[in-house]
């Protein structure tokens, strides 16, 4: 397996949406056997493909991070079925490191997707979870998390993210 550049969200395809998988091919095995690796690679909850240039319409997630294991699953062409509730709460990206900010997302969804073996699976999660997903799907439509945020906001995060991007090259 391969660790792979994640892209961060100056590079365009951040903005391009995840293309419909109609075929799950060595290529997509191969590309979420390497998001696996990279995910754990950089301490992620997860990662959807167009963060490492590949815009397919799939993400990767780590189920079981909250227990502090590692249970790396991929959703295929997932859709959320219902969600409900809110919650409040602090969310992070890998493409805008360092950078983190309180974001509502619904408290509860329900997710259906296609896994790695072409069969039908349903996911429920709850807060954390529940977020993750939604960060993910925010991500395979060509969205990041600080596009939920007003434009005064958003304009602060990026100011941080060049002062951190500066720190880090010094
Ligand atoms: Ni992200």
């Amino acid at each position: 397996m391969t660790i792979l550049t994640i892209k961060n969200w100056l590079d365009p395809v951040l903005r391009k949406k995840g293309a419909p998988v109609e075929n799950i091919d060595e290529a997509i095995v191969k590309l979420t056997e390497d998001m696996f690796e990279t995910t754990l690679d950089a301490k992620g909850a997860g990662l959807a493909a167009n963060q490492v240039g590949m815009a397919h319409n799939l993400f990767v997630v780590d189920m079981g991070i909250q227990k502090g294991e590692h249970d790396l699953v991929t959703l295929i062409n997932p859709v959320i079925t219902a969600m409900e509730g809110e919650e409040l709460a602090e969310e992070g990206c890998l493409s805008i490191p360092e950078v983190f900010a309180t974001v509502k997302r619904a408290l509860h969804v329900e997710i259906k997707a296609i896994d790695i073996n072409g069969n039908d699976v349903r996911y429920e999660a709850e807060g954390f979870m529940a977020r993750a997903f939604q960060h993910e799907m925010d991500h395979l439509n060509g969205s990041l998390f600080w596009d939920n945020l007003g434009k005064a906001r958003r304009d602060l995060l990026k100011r941080k993210f060049k002062k951190k991007q500066k720190e880090m090259v010094e």
